[in-house]
């Protein structure tokens, strides 16, 4: 007999319907065939649901079966269609005592029948509620973290034959309800404060004017100068994610499976800081199940490179396409999966490869060709999609006792919410949201300095040979100073000050 079982197909954080068909011949010698470009872990489906239905006394195999996931030209990955498969066959033997109208099932099996969680729920239960779909059947360990979707019933279980005798009407279950309420406004909890850095005024306002325009940084300095403990203060002076922001973080994070214990939305802006020998693929994303990299964890949040020169050129490389677009596309030999990659570059790293060049506490030891060696992978494309360049210069330990406690985070964050909601303001129809975004057309509008800031502008590019494209950067730059105050125009002190941030243009 034929029988049919709705499941879900994910590809990026993107879900997609499939129909999980089976076919139960009554004669004939025994197979069990799954088709429809099943692979991997799908493949391998048929005998953890051949051993879980054993277990539970369904000697069902003696016949021929067919399983087909339609449609057949999509090519189905992931452990997920377990559940649906086995239902898909109890079914086809009895399909009255088997009611799945607009439920969709998925799960893995382990060999006893147990249901064991899947990553990518989130974003399945997100397709599946505007898809229409009423009911969705899971594992437990995944309840949390479907739940997050109101407006549809979720029905977590420990235990196949638990779903056999929720469907039978055997047991009566009310769908589930999210033991905390996940979709209060988050509150926000950091480990760090920006008042734990003493002195260090000139970086604190850069990284204060990079959270304020969604402006990358780079900072150079030498060792224990306190750029890591900067860089990590970062999200904690952004302000909160909004609900849609929060939604399309916590997808990216159940598509990399990082979820399936937790099951909340995410709270915080995520700070990813990868170490310097991650391989392109833990950073872009891809590999065998094309899951998420590092630049899409952080979206909406901050991607942290420390010692930023010690990372391989081609992941210096791989970087510029999510620095450009806000996505990532990851090319396999068969399909191509798509995951946002909206983040905030921060990255530090040492002036020379001794770490102590223009310090005052240490001379440095470097070559000069030693140096240049060492800065050449800071050139070219990657420079260019970083708008501040600061030096971050050392404090004495005896000098750090004696100065008082900076600002607090709380007290940023309040003047960076400003200076983003005059930007929501100003780019309501233009399909961005930072200066940091704007393109040529947007800049000649919103960016219009005075006469005296022009003539500051010419002066430095000329003394210091700038090209066109620092003068793009210096001009966003300064519209983020002036929306920190407030200010509707672009006066020569922005300029002036955003020219002190292209530190390594005037090297
Ligand atoms: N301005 C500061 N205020 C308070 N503590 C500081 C400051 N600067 C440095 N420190 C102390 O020095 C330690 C080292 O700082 P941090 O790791 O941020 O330096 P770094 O610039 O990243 O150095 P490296 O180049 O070696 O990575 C910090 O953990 C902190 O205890
Ligand atoms: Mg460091
Ligand atoms: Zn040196």
């Amino acid at each position: 007999m034929f029988f049919k079982v709705l499941s879900a197909h994910i590809s990026g954080i993107d879900a997609t319907e499939v129909q999980v068909e089976v076919d139960t011949a009554d004669f004939g010698l025994p197979y069990f065939t799954i088709v429809g470009l099943a692979e991997g872990a799908v493949k391998e489906s048929k005998d953890r649901v051949r051993s879980a239905l054993r277990n539970l006394d369904y000697n069902i195999f003696s016949h021929p079966i067919t399983v087909n996931l339609a449609p057949a030209d999509l090519k189905k990955e992931g452990s997920h269609y377990d559940l649906p498969i086995a239902i898909g066959l109890l079914a086809s033997h009895s399909p009255d005592a088997y009611p799945v109208n607009s439920t969709l099932f998925l799960g893995e099996l382990s060999l006893n029948g147990a249901l064991r969680g899947v990553a990518g729920v989130l974003c399945i239960c997100s397709w599946a509620k505007n898809f229409g779909i009423k009911r969705i059947v899971l594992p437990q360990e995944n309840a949390e973290e479907a739940a997050l979707v109101s407006g549809i019933d979720i029905y977590p279980f420990d235990h196949i034959s638990q779903v056999i005798s929720f469907l039978r009407n055997e047991n009566v279950c009310e769908p589930y309800k999210a033991a905390n309420n996940s979709h209060s406004a988050p509150e926000l909890m950091y480990e760090h404060d920006f008042a734990d850095i003493k002195g260090q005024f000139a970086a604190r306002r850069a990284a204060e004017i990079a959270a304020a325009g969604m402006h990358n940084l780079v900072m150079m300095g030498p060792p224990g100068s306190g750029k890591t403990m900067i860089a990590k203060r970062i999200p904690t002076i952004l302000p909160p994610m909004s609900p849609e922001e929060a939604l399309l973080t916590t997808k990216v994070h159940s598509a990399a499976g990082l979820l399936t214990h937790k099951g909340k939305l995410a709270q915080t802006r995520p700070f990813v800081a990868p170490h310097h020998t991650a391989s392109d693929i833990a950073i872009i994303g891809g590999g065998a199940k094309a899951k998420p990299g590092h630049v899409s964890i952080a979206t909406n949040g901050v991607l942290f490179l420390d010692e930023m020169l010690e990372f391989s050129r081609s992941v210096l490389e791989v970087l510029r396409q999510p620095l450009e677009d806000g996505k990532v596309t990851i090319a396999r030999a068969d399909r191509t999966v798509t995951y946002p990659a909206k983040f905030m570059l921060i990255s530090a790293c040492n002036p020379c490869p001794c770490g102590y060049l223009g310090d005052n506490r240490k001379s440095c030891l470097c070559s000069p060709a030693a140096i240049e060696r060492y800065r050449g992978k800071l050139s070219g494309p990657l420079l260019d999609r970083i708008d501040l360049h600061i030096q971050v210069f050392g404090v004495d330990y005896k000098d750090i006792k004696n100065i008082a406690d900076g600002e607090s985070s709380y007290v940023i964050r309040k003047r960076v919410a400003a200076a983003h909601k005059v930007q929501a303001e100003r780019f309501r129809d233009s399909g961005i949201h930072f200066n940091s975004q704007m393109n040529e057309k947007l800049l000649k509008k919103y960016v219009q300095p005075d006469p005296s800031a022009s003539k500051i502008i010419g002066v430095t590019m000329e003394k210091f040979a700038l090209s066109a494209r620092a003068y793009g950067k210096i001009l966003k730059v300064s519209r983020t100073i002036a929306d920190l105050t407030g200010e509707i125009n672009v006066r020569s002190e922005h300029i002036a000050e955003a020219l002190q941030y292209r530190m390594l243009d005037r090297e």
